[in-house]
């Protein structure tokens, strides 16, 4: 079996989410999300998520190309994930390109996925913000 992770906030899950959940799993079996929990995010993403951390794993679990979420809590655990969850693919949106080449070190596959175009969280909440004015 092929296992692919990801990494990501997903608040306000949006259907750019859904589209790179589905090619993510398009690389593999078996799909785990390391999400993001809400100190990392306000830490180290100065982000404020909308939904807490365990609304946005039950949103994700509830996705039928997802099979496993686990905590993301710092930069450095991908190379830890990778080992302990036997990881073949590794898939990021490209926003993040190259940043995380290094992962190849660990024998895993590294794809950056082209991101949906003109949707994001931050578009969501900015557009809303301003129809509300
Ligand atoms: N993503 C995507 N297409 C989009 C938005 C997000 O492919 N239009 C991907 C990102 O590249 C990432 C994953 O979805 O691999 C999770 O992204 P996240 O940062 O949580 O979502 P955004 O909508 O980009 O949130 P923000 O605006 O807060 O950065």
């Amino acid at each position: 079996m092929r296992k692919v992770i990801t990494y990501g906030t997903f608040d306000l899950l949006h259907y750019g989410h859904i589209n790179l959940l589905r090619r993510a799993k398009e690389q593999g079996d078996y799909l785990i999300v390391a999400l993001s929990t809400d100190e990392f995010n306000w830490d180290e993403k100065q982000k404020k998520c909308y939904f807490s951390y365990e609304k946005r794993k039950m949103l994700l679990e509830a996705i039928r190309y997802v099979d496993l979420v686990i905590p993301e809590n710092n930069w450095d655990q991908k190379v830890t994930d990778i080992a302990e969850f036997k990881v073949d693919c590794f898939v990021m949106g490209d926003d993040w390109k190259g940043q995380f080449d290094f992962v190849k070190e660990t024998g895993a596959e590294v794809v950056y996925l082209e991101r949906t175009p003109e949707i994001s969280t931050s578009q969501i909440k900015k557009d809303l913000h301003e129809k509300n004015k």
